[in-house]
């Protein structure tokens, strides 16, 4: 027998309101006596994705190293709940970890915004400097309000846009529907250039890809292969404007009812996972974009420096529009990790 929260539904109530109730009923203390411990992991993404390996090796550690006292349940695809509901079903201790787009928390706090300012960092390098920086770690304690921790910070990688036509300026995306995850920054990145953003779950997006109630999109390569994009997008601009990656959360109160000596290894392993994921994400996201060059149906268009410059121009002013909920000294602090 496995251990698991109480159950409370409260979807109709409004956010604030589940939250609050949640800080009130999430502890729900482990004892050992009440038998293995549940982590029940859901996630959106594919087993084979960046995210998916490494929530596998987490399973593959936690149970090797903890053996008999948790057992991980990692339910990929959406299979169990999509993102959204994920973070109220964590909120409520239905689940007890999730790896969840920074670009998704924008609904509990703007702090993650900068993540999805475009074109500020260029590289996974960059941006993993200012997650270990110290404001990058003060950002895991950014839902402490809400009754959430973050633990980590996990990669997928550099966005670009799948579309019908070649996306070579700006100008090449006005007037496309275009579907963004759940993100306002996202939403003014796309208003910058003349389309039209429509907000919605990953798991939607191929059928409205195939049906055409959307027409392009912005995803990770591996991302985009492994949700079968390139079958329904005759055009991807390697634009690279972007960061797509994930903060490992869990139940504050859970994770500090947990027995002190199993916490540590959790995180211990934790640590050793995201590393070894970290470093295969760039592999995983190079081996999708060559698939996707080789299936021929998808044609990868690449930017030339004055194109992508372009693009540049014509997405900057979101800084400014974000800048009061962000904060200059934390873009100022993402500026700094780019030496
Ligand atoms: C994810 O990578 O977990 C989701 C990304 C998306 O919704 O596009």
């Amino acid at each position: 027998m496995t251990t698991e929260c109480t159950s409370i539904r409260g979807r109709s109530a409004g956010l604030l309101v589940i939250f609050v109730l949640a800080l009130q009923i999430a502890g729900c203390g482990q004892k050992a006596e009440d038998g293995p411990i549940l982590l029940k992991f859901p996630h959106v993404t594919a087993p084979a994705t960046p995210k998916g390996q490494t929530a596998d090796r987490f399973k593959q550690l936690v149970e090797e190293r903890l053996q008999g006292r948790v057992v991980v349940e990692v339910y990929p695809s959406g299979q169990l709940m999509d993102d959204d509901d994920s973070l109220d079903a964590l909120a409520f201790g239905e689940v007890q970890m999730i790896a969840i787009s920074l670009s998704k928390l924008d609904r509990l706090t703007h702090k993650f915004q900068i993540f999805d300012l475009p074109f500020l960092f260029p590289d996974l390098i960059t941006v993993e400097r200012f997650q270990a920086s110290a404001d990058g770690k003060v950002l895991l304690e950014a839902m402490e309000d809400k009754g959430l921790r973050g633990l980590t910070y996990w990669h997928n990688g550099m966005k670009q846009m799948g579309a019908p036509v070649p996306l070579r300026t700006p100008a090449d995306a006005a007037g496309l529907k275009f579907r963004i995850m759940e993100s306002d920054v996202l939403q003014a990145q796309v208003l910058q250039i003349g389309g039209s953003p429509q907000k919605m779950a990953l798991g939607e997006v191929y059928q409205a890809l195939q049906t055409g109630a959307i027409d392009a999109q912005e995803n990770t390569w591996s991302n985009m292969y492994s949700s079968k994009f390139y079958e329904v997008q005759k055009y991807m601009t390697e634009t690279n404007h972007g960061y797509l990656g994930y903060l490992v959360t869990v139940n504050t109160s859970f994770w500090d009812s947990l027995p002190e000596d199993i916490r540590v290894e959790l995180e211990s392993i934790l640590r050793e996972v995201t590393e070894w994921g970290n470093e295969r994400s760039e592999t995983i996201n190079l081996e999708d974009r060559q698939k996707i060059v080789e299936s021929g149906i998808s044609e990868v268009v690449t930017l030339t420096p004055d194109e992508l410059r372009q693009w540049q121009e014509a997405m900057k002013p979101v800084w400014t529009e974000f800048e009061g909920n962000i904060g200059s000294s934390l873009i100022s602090a993402a500026l700094a990790a780019r030496q």
